[in-house]
């Protein structure tokens, strides 16, 4: 992985589709679409409509009908219909839509390809997930292949708007750029997670976010053992002395000139780069998929890039502890207590619930730095798979006006995020009879014990806990997302820091 690389721009146009000069043209083409957007059918010579009618094209989503233009007053030679299904016309599916679109046309090794822009709501926002989802459309997951041809490169882009005059255009290219970058900053994040264990160690994890996100201009911090340890990061320190490799902590420091001092968003991400389980170590099947256990860390890594190059207007605080989980000699034990930097006492009864210490400490530390309103990123139970699947987060926190903002902004991200509750009966389930808490509460309600934890290094600040255990990787591929690490909460996170909000969220 090249340490910061970035990717031709991608040009948006206005004008008729016929003038548009590049080799495969796609237009998003929804169910109920009689006749189409204007001149498409007929640039085709009734080629659209004859495989409509034959059934041969049903515009389910995703699905893909490539015709040659036959009007020679039309640029491009070919269009390519992308289905865009009868149900769904707003952002978040355009972008799967455009993404579906730039891995079909990377497939088919096209050079310059061009994206109509339709659909429902603000037609910048809708520009932007187009350049989001193209972009997603570039990462490449085979990075450690020799022996297999490289991937075809990826086409120059143009994103068409096509009634849009040259006022509107400055701010849809505007969009576009933007999404350029999330898009990019996404991709980033993939790669560390892909990243197997054996490279990106903490050192290196801490190395190379370092370089993406001071190459934006982010001041960037790395904490080592001695440092954590004079800080008194029990937890984390607990949870590294398994490993040969020693723990760091990255610190991260947005600061644009004129900010207000408050508020301060504090992002705090998981960053296990391999987890075994420690002690109680994990069954062998699957446990390689650990090596995407730092995916919310580097999920703030890359959001703190994005927050930089997009220039967001308030102030922004990281903080990623990273460590491996393994079971060495010196590894903490079940029974074990360790101490917070926060001062409270933890008896360790499951060392593979190890997600919830380093974070304990990573939260804390947030606060110690100023930061006023608190969202974290982890790749934290199994449990949450298991309540909501490979699709949706979960989300934790409060108040719920702080809660109810990230899922907002979640949603129009991409990232679908659903709430589980915080009761405070679900406290009971972390009673420990030596210590303050225990570090597992049972099977019942795992992901809401492990946020039951989180919570108390939280200290009432607005805080929002995000479970990404299932969606941070695909194991099957989808038309819009294929196998492997999704870049799953960049884009929320790098958009929280656009929002206006309070002391109540
Ligand atoms: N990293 C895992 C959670 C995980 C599981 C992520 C599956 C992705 C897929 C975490 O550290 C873990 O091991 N959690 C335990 C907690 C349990 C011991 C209380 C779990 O979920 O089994
Ligand atoms: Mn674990
Ligand atoms: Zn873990």
């Amino acid at each position: 992985m090249s340490l910061v690389s970035s990717s031709a721009p991608i040009v948006c146009t206005g004008g008729p589709l016929s003038a548009i000069d590049t080799d495969l043209l796609i237009v998003p083409w929804f169910e109920d679409d009689v006749p189409g957007p204007v001149g498409v059918d007929g640039a085709s010579g009734g080629e659209i409509a004859r495989a409509l009618s034959a059934r041969e094209f049903q515009a389910k989503p995703y699905e893909l009908l490539v015709v040659p233009v036959s009007d020679r007053s039309w640029r491009a030679p070919r269009v390519a219909l992308i289905g865009g299904g009868a149900a769904e016309r707003g952002s978040a599916f355009v972008r799967k839509l455009a993404t579906a679109a730039g891995l079909a046309a990377r497939q088919k090794r096209v050079v310059r390809a061009a994206f109509a822009v339709r659909g429902t709501g603000d037609i910048q926002e809708l520009a932007q997930a187009v350049a989001e989802g193209l972009t997603l459309a570039e990462f490449y997951a085979g990075s450690y292949k020799t022996t297999d041809p490289p991937p075809a490169p990826s086409p120059t882009w143009t994103v068409v708007v096509s009634d849009a005059n040259d006022q509107a255009l400055a701010s849809l290219s505007a969009a576009v750029a933007r999404g350029r970058i999330l898009g990019e900053c996404s991709n980033m994040a993939r790669e560390l997670a892909n990243e197997p264990g054996n490279t990106l160690t903490p050192r290196e994890f801490a190395k190379r976010t370092a370089a993406l996100a001071s190459d934006a201009g982010v001041k960037v911090d790395i904490l080592d053992e001695t440092r954590i340890e004079q800080l008194g990061m029990g937890l984390l320190l607990g949870v590294a002395r398994g490993s040969v490799e020693p723990p760091r902590v990255i610190v991260f420091r947005y600061d644009p000139p004129g900010a207000p001092d408050t508020p301060v968003l504090g992002l705090v991400g998981k960053g296990i780069t391999f987890d075994t389980g420690g002690i109680s170590i994990k069954p062998a099947e699957k446990m390689e998929q650990m090596k995407d256990d730092m995916a919310g860390g580097a999920a703030v890594a890359c959001a703190m890039r994005a927050i930089a190059l997009l220039k967001a207007p308030m102030r922004v605080i990281g903080v990623v502890p990273t460590t491996e989980n393994m079971p060495g000699g010196r590894a903490m034990k079940p029974g074990d207590v360790l101490k917070s930097a926060a001062g409270k006492t933890v008896e360790v009864i499951n060392t593979d619930a190890e997600g919830r210490l380093v974070l304990g400490d990573g939260l804390w530390y947030a606060r110690q730095l100023g930061a006023t309103h608190l969202v974290d990123v982890a790749t934290l139970t199994g449990a949450v798979v298991v309540a909501l699947g490979k699709i949706t987060s979960g989300i934790f926190g409060a108040p719920d006006a702080w809660v109810d903002r990230v899922r907002r902004v979640a949603d129009r991200a991409g990232d679908r995020m659903w709430p589980l509750p915080l009761f405070d009966e679900y406290r009971d389930q972390i009673k420990s009879d030596i210590a303050d808490m225990m570090n597992t509460g049972g099977r019942a309600a795992g992901s809401i014990t492990a946020a039951m934890f989180l919570k108390e290094f939280v200290d009432g600040v607005p805080w929002v806990h995000l479970d990404i255990a299932g969606t941070a990787w695909a194991d099957e591929a989808k038309p819009y997302l294929p196998k492997g690490p999704s870049g799953v909460a960049v884009r929320t996170l790098a958009n929280l820091a656009f929002e206006r909000f309070d002391a109540k969220g």
